[in-house]
């Protein structure tokens, strides 16, 4: 059934059919030579000099890969560069000035373009500001920004002084971005008074002032004065304006600091198992030679290229694939501040038509929101411009991933579902879209030079076909380095489990459970800890329990996200109250507030389901994969641990109900 010499096939495919990348791509393709897969493993790691390539060094590098004390790797060491230089200055010199680096669509239909030049001239007096107020090369800055080209311009600002930027996701709450900054030790914050969120102004200036009542050190802050007159704000004594600051700074240029390839760029907060976020800490040198390398090869972005990527700067998806691969590259990324779905169903496919853009990437999540909402609202656009369409954040199921090809990518544009995660820097399972057949719901090949392997619980590989953890057995330029938090928790996190220090053996364990086929084509299955992927996001249960046991009444919590039906991602919290609480729908208003509270509504509860007891194993674990069963509807797994089976059919029951 599979035809092998078939592209791009007609209405009658069978959902999920192997199809072959189109010839009229692979022309073009930016990585077309099938022989890179054999080039990059009997060249490992010196294959990795080709994405070095990519960037400009102030120093050429000595030594490609130090592994003498892995798993802290060292990759291009003895080299320096500059990441912004490497984004803006030296597009400027090659003659591209009045090239569109930012494209920017506001929610309120407004739109902005920044050329390169404009781009640089504002980072280069953000980054004499900053320098101004007394960040020096090392001082984390905090930017707590929703996507308006503050953010990026920022970013750049601190990567030009030498800076490392953590970036807090908007959305995020007061006590959220609190955490982050303690954690961090950062007396620097940008933010802004407000935006907007479908439509209606929101104060973000009120959650960063609450913030910094909880931050231990003494805080900066820059305010972006995003709203003006819609949302007035008082800039305190120890706070200054966006503006006025770039004003004071008119014209003024920094040099950028020459920074070693090792040295930090940035800090990313991600959830883990504990409650505590896990500081991510990635590298000017690798992280940048691989965000370039990953968005030519994988994305296949070209300088000429009008590439989008719609997630939030404010995830590593946007810091990778909005900011510093496309802009590594020279090409014009796009922003877009709104929801696809404001003021209509038709605002993303109207962008696409009037941009032209080249390349697309999003999240299943959106696109089995797209497929709910029906295709007439693509249909309605011509998307003819698109070359290629990309996935990331979750698995993609085969029907989704028809549609998207189908009324999207017109059957025409490759797609590529592309694994990767906060601490992998960048994509490292996907097919090459000029190279490799596509395999709807499989992410594909692990890319060259990237060794995934899945293994079972005492590290052996399993057989082809069979599910187990997803492993990385060789290092990679763009993998994290370390965390913030310190390099134990790094070996904890990720190395101890798999790895065999006696022997020298180090692998790195992604959480993540998944499948490799005969064809070498891995399917990841999704998390094997205790968190869960929200709308493309993560987000530890434990850190979302903790805040339902904040509200009161509650005894015990545990939440779980479905991942079948319409209701896809959607978070359910099972929990059980305090002797003599009944039930009430105050209780019920009390948790998701305070969720909202401490994490923010991208955490909200979408069901919270009361139940006398939790099912739990004779130790007393909390099961939540039966929970997860319950909540998806499906067969229940193995229910033989259990202390209290009856209360599993007791909570079907309920769902069912509902
Ligand atoms: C987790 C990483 C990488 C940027 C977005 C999220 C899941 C990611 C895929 C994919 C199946 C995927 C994994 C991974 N994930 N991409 N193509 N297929 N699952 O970054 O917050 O670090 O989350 O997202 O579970 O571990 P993140």
């Amino acid at each position: 059934m599979v035809d092998r010499n078939g592209w791009g096939r007609g209405r009658d495919d069978p959902i999920g059919a192997r199809r072959r990348p189109p010839p009229a791509f692979v022309e073009r393709a930016n990585a077309a030579d099938a022989e890179r897969y054999e080039a990059f493993e009997e060249n490992w790691p010196d294959c990795w000099e080709r994405a070095a390539a990519l960037l400009a060094w102030d120093r050429a590098y000595d030594t490609v890969l130090e592994d003498e004390d892995a798993p802290f790797y060292r990759w291009f060491t003895g080299g320096e560069l500059n990441a912004s230089y490497n984004c803006l200055d030296r597009h400027l010199e090659a003659g591209r000035k009045n090239h569109a680096a930012i494209r920017w669509g506001g929610k309120q239909g407004e739109s902005r373009t920044y050329t390169y030049r404009e781009l640089y001239v504002e980072v280069n007096e953000f980054a004499a500001a900053l320098r101004d107020l007394g960040v020096g090369e090392d001082d984390v800055v905090t930017l707590y920004l929703p996507m308006i080209p503050e953010l990026p311009v920022a970013m750049l600002a601190c990567a030009r002084i030498g800076a490392p930027h953590s970036v807090v996701f908007a959305g995020f709450s007061a006590d959220a971005l609190a955490t982050r900054m303690n954690a961090a030790d950062s007396e620097y914050l940008v933010t802004c008074d407000g935006y907007y969120r479908r439509g209606d102004a929101f104060n973000q200036k009120s959650k960063a002032d609450n913030a910094r009542l909880a931050v231990d050190q003494g805080v900066r802050t820059v305010v972006v004065d995003r709203l003006g007159k819609e949302l007035p704000h008082v800039v305190g004594d120890d706070e200054c304006d966006y503006d006025a600051v770039r004003d004071a700074h008119a014209g003024e240029t920094v040099d950028p600091v020459s920074r070693d390839a090792e040295d930090m760029l940035f800090l990313m907060y991600t959830s883990g198992t504990t409650g505590q976020p896990k500081g991510v800490v990635h590298t000017t040198g690798g992280y940048l030679a691989y965000a370039a390398w990953t968005s030519h090869a994988v994305l296949d972005v070209k300088p000429e290229d009008t590439y989008w990527c719609a997630a939030d700067i404010g995830w590593i998806t946007g810091h990778t694939y909005i900011v510093y691969g496309p802009l590594a590259l020279g090409t014009t990324t796009m922003m877009y501040e709104g929801t696809p779905d404001y003021p209509d169903r038709d605002r993303l496919w109207e962008l696409l038509e009037r941009n032209a853009v080249d390349v697309f990437y999003t999240a299943p999540t959106a696109i089995r929101a797209f497929t709910k909402w029906g295709s007439q609202y693509p249909e309605r656009h011509d998307l003819s411009s698109l070359r290629l369409l990309g996935t990331v954040g979750e698995p993609i199921n085969p029907r989704a991933w028809e549609w998207y090809h189908k009324h999207v990518g017109g059957g025409t544009c490759p797609v590529v579902d592309t694994w990767w995660q906060t601490e992998t820097g960048g994509v490292v399972v996907s097919t090459l879209p000029g190279i490799d057949d596509m395999k709807p719901g499989a992410a594909g090949p692990p890319l060259p030079g990237i060794d995934a392997r899945v293994v079972d619980a005492a590290g052996d590989e399993v057989e082809a076909g069979d599910a187990g953890y997803l492993t990385l057995q060789k290092p990679w330029p763009g993998m994290a380095r370390t965390l913030y938090d310190g390099d134990d928790r790094f070996l904890d996190e990720y190395w101890r489990r798999f790895s065999d220090p006696e022997d020298d053996r180090w692998v790195y364990f992604s959480g993540d459970a998944a499948r490799i086929d005969d064809d070498g084509y891995v399917t990841v299955l999704g998390r094997v800890d205790d968190v869960i992927t929200v709308s493309g996001h993560r987000l530890s249960t434990m850190e979302i329990e903790s805040a339902i046991l904040d509200a009161g009444g509650v005894a015990e919590a545990a939440v779980v996200a479905s991942t079948t039906g319409a209701g896809d991602g959607e978070i359910y919290a099972y929990v059980s109250l305090e002797r003599d609480v009944d039930p009430a729908d105050a209780i019920r208003e009390a948790i998701v507030s305070r969720v909202e509270r401490a994490i923010g509504p991208i955490a909200r509860p979408e069901e919270v389901v009361f139940t006398p007891e939790l099912p739990k194993t004779r130790s007393g674990k909390i099961m939540r994969r039966l929970l997860e069963d319950v909540t998806n509807g499906q067969e229940l797994g193995d229910t033989s641990a259990l202390r209290n089976p009856e209360i599993v059919g007791e909570l079907r029951a309920t769902i069912r109900g509902e």
